[in-house]
C-alpha cells in the first residue's frame, strides 16, 4: 500500500518563473523523492531514473506493473552518452532534428540504468522534453529523470494539473501546476536498436517528419490493429495494457458524418430511456446536430492539434460528470491522426461501430 504523503501542491508559470522557483522540486528529486511536473506533451511523474528505490516509488503512486518500463528525461544530449552502450547515426540524426521535443528513443542500456527503471529490459527509453519547467528542473536537479505519465495506471494521461491531483495527490512529494499543456498525446517511441527503426507509439512526431530524417522505418503492427480478436503482442510493454480508458464505456463510431450523427443520436435516446446518463463526443462542426446526451466539442476537424489537445481531458470530465456511456466520432487515421485513433481505439478497448451501412437503408 502506498503511505499517505502530504503533496506539495506548486503554481509555476511556464513563460515566466525565476530558476529559484524549482529549487524545492530539484530538492526532492535528488533526495530520491517523486515530482510531477509538466512538459509539451503530457504530464510526468519524475523520480531520479537512477537510483532503484525511486523508481520503485513511481511504479507504486501509479499503480503501475513493473514490467512496463519508464522513460529518462535529459535536459542535454551530452548526457545520453552516460546512459546508452550505443548511439547509432540514425539516432543522431533524429535527436538533432527533434530534441527537444516529443519524441522518445529507444538505446541499448548501459550498466549505469537499473533495471528497475526499464522493467528489466535491456533498452532503455530516452527523450529531452520541450517545455521550459521541465528543462530547468532536470538541469537543476542534475540527475536523469525517469517519468512516466503522471495518471493512475489505466487512465487517460493528465494535460492539466487538476488531472494530476485527482490521481496522484497524497501519493507524491510535489505536484508542479504549469497550466496546460501544449500537445496533449504522449510522446512518439521509436525503436532505434533495430533496422530499420521501428515506430512503437505513433505520436506528434509523425513517421512522415521522421523519414524525412532518417529514411525508411516500420511501424510496430500492433498498434494499428483494430481488431481485438488478432492477437498482436506490441513492442511497447506499456501499449498492452487496457490504457487512457475512461469509467464510462466508450464506443467509437465511424462512416459516412451523417449516419454518424444518426446512429449516436439514436443509441443516445435509447440509453435516456433506460435512465442512463450519456456523454458524445463531438467536434465544432457536428455539435449543433446532436439532440441528447451531455455533448462536448473535441475540437475542429481543421485542426488535428486542436483534438489531441482536448481528448483526454474530455474523457475525464466525462467520468467527473459520471457519464455511464460516451459516444465518440472517429478521425482520419493520417499524421497526427494516427495518434488520435491509436489512444481513442484503446480507450474504448476496441469498442467501435461501422453506420455506413445504415445510412444506406436510409
Ligand atoms: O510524452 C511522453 O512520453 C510522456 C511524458 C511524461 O514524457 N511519458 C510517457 O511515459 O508517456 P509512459 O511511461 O506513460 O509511457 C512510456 C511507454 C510505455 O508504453 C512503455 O512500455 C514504453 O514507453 N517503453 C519505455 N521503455 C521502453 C523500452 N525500453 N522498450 C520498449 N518500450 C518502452
Ligand atoms: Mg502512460
Amino acid at each position: 500500500m502506498v503511505a499517505l504523503t502530504k503533496t506539495i501542491i506548486q503554481k509555476i508559470n511556464k513563460d515566466k518563473f525565476q530558476v529559484e522557483e524549482l529549487r524545492i522540486a530539484a530538492g526532492i528529486l535528488q533526495e530520491g523523492g517523486l515530482v510531477a511536473f509538466p512538459t509539451e506533451t503530457v504530464y510526468g511523474l519524475g523520480g531520479n531514473g537512477l537510483d532503484t528505490s525511486a523508481a520503485r516509488k513511481i511504479y507504486e503512486a501509479k499503480g503501475r506493473p513493473s514490467d512496463n518500463p519508464l522513460i529518462i528525461h535529459i535536459a542535454d544530449v551530452e548526457r545520453l552518452e552516460n546512459l546508452v552502450s550505443d548511439i547509432p547515426t540514425k539516432a543522431k540524426e533524429l535527436a538533432d532534428a527533434y530534441w527537444p521535443g516529443p519524441l522518445t528513443m529507444i538505446f541499448r542500456k548501459n550498466v549505469i540504468v537499473p533495471l528497475s527503471t526499464t522493467g528489466g529490459l535491456d533498452t532503455v527509453a530516452i527523450r529531452i522534453p520541450e517545455h521550459p519547467i521541465a528543462l530547468e528542473l532536470i538541469r537543476q536537479a542534475d540527475v536523469c529523470i525517469a517519468a512516466p505519465s503522471a495518471n493512475s495506471s489505466g487512465k487517460p494521461s493528465p494535460t492539466i494539473a487538476k488531472h494530476v491531483i485527482d490521481d496522484l495527490n497524497g501519493k507524491v512529494d510535489m505536484i508542479i501546476d504549469g497550466g496546460k499543456v501544449g500537445i496533449g498525446l504522449e510522446s512518439t517511441i521509436i525503436d532505434m536498436t533495430v533496422e530499420p527503426p521501428i515506430i512503437l507509439r505513433p505520436g506528434y512526431i509523425t513517421k512522415a517528419q521522421i523519414e524525412h530524417v532518417i529514411g525508411n522505418v516500420s511501424v510496430d503492427a500492433a498498434i494499428l490493429n483494430r481488431n481485438p480478436e488478432i492477437n498482436l503482442v506490441p513492442k511497447a510493454p506499456g501499449m498492452k495494457y487496457r490504457h487512457y480508458a475512461p469509467v464510462g464505456e466508450l464506443t467509437i463510431f465511424e462512416g459516412n458524418s451523417q449516419a454518424v450523427v444518426k446512429a449516436i443520436n439514436r443509441i443516445t435516446e435509447e440509453k435516456a430511456q433506460e435512465g442512463k446518463k450519456v456523454g458524445i463526443i463531438a467536434t465544432e462542426e457536428s455539435e449543433t446536430f446532436y439532440t441528447n446526451g451531455i455533448v462536448k466539442v473535441i475540437g475542429t476537424r481543421k485542426s488535428e492539434e486542436s483534438i489531441a489537445k482536448e481528448l483526454y481531458a474530455v474523457l475525464r470530465e466525462f467520468d467527473d460528470e459520471q457519464v455511464q456511456y460516451i459516444y465518440s466520432e472517429s478521425f482520419t487515421s493520417d499524421d497526427l491522426g494516427q495518434a488520435i485513433m491509436n489512444r481513442l481505439i484503446k480507450a474504448a478497448g476496441y469498442k467501435m461501430v461501422q453506420v455506413d451501412k445504415d445510412s444506406k437503408e436510409g
